[in-house]
């Protein structure tokens, strides 16, 4: 039976909730600095990729302050650009989805071409799991890394139905095995067993922690109440994330997930950013508008949006190499207050037009 939830205020929600949002100016860049490129290495790529002036401007500029950053340790100008995990580890705030790769979607080297952009531009973090394709995802990834597997933060997944016995250790062997690596950096469970389960999910994780094949675990689509159980069971509090939907037009998780998280010391990994296949927001006219204003597109806007905190890690997929272009921009986009009022206008969340 599950345990009683704590009951927080509608206060203290609205006041973690607004907390968990804000953007914040600190970012350290250790994982990322180690990926920056040269001003001629950046501005070739770039050209190569067709990107316009002011778009290379921008993220020259986060490169610059990236420097700055890796020198003093100063405050980033620009927030949401990385995300610290609770042991410490930075990654880009913007990571690709792989969930439909690798399964003909795409030209495979078109979507190949994408993903490789979208790691030269910054987009290092890359999420798939064993079930994507009946591991074609993962074949994939495997293909399109090899030989750069150092650059990459590695995130695949367990299903709920594998955990017993010693199933989670023989999934991680087989996407270990379709990824062409010896470690992941992230291995999630994909959806919630029942919390009864969780000591032994934990222990499965830990163990495969401790023999290097991981180098962290989390969990995705947990509630918040599920998120509390997790954290009662022995070394449950070193969960890395909770990966969850999360974009403008679904901002469900600012009711609880994300203030909890947020409370907790947790990044979120937010899935869907641009709304998913079947709510798509990147033909919005306020994000066009917007994005007008920053040089962008309005996906880029999208995504801005959902890193804004610095608390969030924004997966968007795309087997498209102008798309991936387009979306590694936010990166580099800070939204003015007004902009985020304008998106609350548009899209209120659970507290209404914050
Ligand atoms: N944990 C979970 O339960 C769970 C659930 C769902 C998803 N995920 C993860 O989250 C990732 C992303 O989620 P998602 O695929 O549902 O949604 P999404 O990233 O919000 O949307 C993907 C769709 O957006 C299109 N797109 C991407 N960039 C674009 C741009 N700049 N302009 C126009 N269209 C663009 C893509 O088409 P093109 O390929 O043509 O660009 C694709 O159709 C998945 O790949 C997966 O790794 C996890």
């Amino acid at each position: 039976m599950r345990k009683p939830r704590r009951n927080h205020s509608a206060a203290f929600k609205a006041k973690v909730a607004l907390e968990a949002i804000q953007p914040e100016g600190e970012k350290e860049m250790d994982t990322v600095n180690k990926h920056l490129l040269s001003r001629r290495q950046f501005c070739a790529r770039c050209a190569a990729f067709g990107l316009s002036l002011p778009a290379i401007s921008a993220v020259l500029a986060v490169q610059r302050s990236a420097r700055v950053l890796a020198a003093t340790g100063a405050a980033a100008e620009t927030a949401g650009r990385t995300v610290r995990f609770p042991d410490g580890t930075a990654v880009p705030a913007l990571g690709q989805g792989a969930w439909h790769l690798g399964q003909g979607r795409h030209p495979p080297a078109v979507e190949e071409e994408a993903v490789r952009t979208g790691i030269s531009l910054g987009m290092t973090l890359i999420d798939t799991s064993g079930n994507y394709g009946n591991g074609r995802s993962e074949q994939f990834i495997g293909h399109v890394i090899a030989g750069q597997r150092d650059r990459i933060f590695l995130v695949s997944k367990v299903e709920a139905n594998q955990v017993s016995g010693d199933g989670i250790a023989r999934a991680c062997e087989a996407s270990l095995s379709r990824l062409g690596t010896d470690h992941l950096d992230l291995y999630l469970l994909h959806s919630p067993v029942p919390s009864t389960q969780f000591s032994g999910v934990v222990a499965a994780f830990e163990q495969l922690r401790m023999a290097g094949k991981i180098r962290a675990w989390g969990v995705s689509n947990f509630d918040m109440g599920q998120m509390e159980d997790l954290f009662r069971v022995p070394d449950g509090h070193r969960c890395a994330t909770n990966q969850v939907p999360y974009s403008l037009n679904n901002r469900r998780i600012e009711r609880d997930v994300l203030p909890w998280c947020t409370q907790h010391n947790l990044p979120v990994m937010a899935y869907s950013p641009l709304g998913g296949d079947n709510n798509l927001l990147v033909g919005d006219r306020t994000l066009a508008q917007i994005g007008a204003a920053h040089k962008c597109s309005a996906a880029a806007v999208a995504l801005a949006w959902v890193i804004r905190s610095g608390k969030v890690i924004a997966i968007p997929e795309s087997g498209s190499p102008a798309h991936a272009k387009e979306n590694a921009v936010a990166l580099s986009i800070a939204l003015t207050p007004r902009d985020i009022q304008t998106l609350a206008a548009a899209y209120p969340g659970p507290f209404g037009a914050a």
